[in-house]
Parts: structure tokens; sequence; C-alpha cells
């Protein structure tokens, strides 16, 4: 789906297609570099990071190995509750592992923060992440990025894996979603 079917439920573009594409180019050929010599593990954070996944490990001209978790740090709303649950573990042992995260978005940092601790409380080589999206804002920790694709906006954004109630993943690009359709006016 393209960001012009479904124009009236977004408040703005932020990164098209060929931005993203481009931009994942330039973090492949840096990835390449800096595990030169070394095996690379990707771990995927389930749903959201399906299509970086999907597309940076193809631009990566190398072998490598990919697995996948689900986490859940959020409750019902749109806003991170900062506990954590493994809700789909590694299939890998990752001790002695270099393992890159692959993440879709990093927005309060909870989720990956706490993520990477856990991996590396597992004896791995070395646990970095890639992010495709920042919210430099709305961090509330620090999070140790070595690979981040755009800083955005605080907004709620959605596209290329990202989600509102599963919807709108499908979107080849990242937008801004229009507020009203999370908050539809009243009509009483
Ligand atoms: P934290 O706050 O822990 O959250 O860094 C990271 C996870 O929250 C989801 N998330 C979003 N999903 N649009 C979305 O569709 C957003 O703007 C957004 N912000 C955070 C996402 O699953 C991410 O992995
Ligand atoms: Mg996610």
């Amino acid at each position: 789906m393209d960001l012009k079917d479904i124009e009236q439920d977004l408040a703005g573009v932020l990164h098209t297609e060929e931005e993203l594409h481009a931009r994942l180019e330039e973090l492949a050929r840096e990835i390449e570099r800096d595990y030169e010599g070394r095996s690379i593990l990707l771990v995927g954070v389930l749903r959201g990071a399906v299509m970086v996944m999907a597309d940076l490990s193809r631009a990566l001209k190398r072998d490598l190995e990919m697995d996948w978790m689900a986490v859940s740090s959020y409750g019902s709303g749109t806003t991170s509750s900062g506990v954590v649950r493994i809700l789909k573990d590694l299939d890998t042992d990752i001790t002695g592992r270099d393992v890159l995260i692959v993440e879709d978005i990093i927005d309060s940092g909870l989720t990956l923060s706490w993520l990477q601790a856990n991996l590396r409380s597992r004896g791995a080589a070395s646990v970095e992440i890639c992010t495709m999206l920042r919210k430099p804002d709305a961090l509330k920790v620090e999070v140790d990025v070595r690979y981040c694709g755009f800083d955005i906006p605080n907004d709620f954004v959605i596209g290329y894996g990202l989600d509102y109630a599963e919807r709108y993943r499908n979107l080849r690009g990242v937008a801004v979603l229009a507020p009203h359709v999370y908050a539809p006016a009243d009509e009483a």
C-alpha cells in the first residue's frame, strides 16, 4: 500500500519508501565494515521490525543469521509501561555471539534498553542496536544505539511495519497518523 492510497488517514508523510531504502543501504555499508571478520546474528523484534529486517538483511552483502523475539511493553494504550514481557524468546544460544538487534522504532527507549541488557546478560560477545526510527524527544532512558535510520518528531507514526491497532503495517512509507483515526469526533 502506498502513501497516496490512504492519504485521508495521514497527517503528514515523514519518509518515503525510497528514502527508507536509501538510508538502509548506507547503514548496511557501515554494518559490513564494522562486522568484518565476525559472524552476525540479526535479532528482529516482532512484529514491527519485520519490514526493516527484510530490507536490511537483503541490503547486507554478506552471510548472516536471523532470529526473532516478541516482547510486549505496552498495556492497551499508546505509551510504554516500562514493564517488558518476553512473548517469544530466541531459538538461538547467543553465548559468545555478536548480536545486532533490529527494531522499527525507539520511542521511550524502555523496551530496547531492557532487551539489550537482557541479551547481554546471556553472555553475548556484543549486543548492538539498529533502529529504523527514533524519537529523541520521547526518550525516557538512555539507549546505546549504534545504527539509527532517522530521528523523527514525537508523533504517533505508522507504516513500514508500524501499526495502529494492527493496521497500516503494509504502508510502504512512514507517516504521522491523522488524529481523526484514533480520536473520532464526538457525533452526539
Ligand atoms: P519504547 O517506548 O519502549 O517503545 O521505546 C518501543 C515500541 O513501541 C512501539 N511504538 C510505536 N508503534 N507508532 C507505532 O506504530 C509509534 O509511533 C510508536 N512508538 C512506539 C513500537 O512497537 C516499538 O517497538
Ligand atoms: Mg516494536
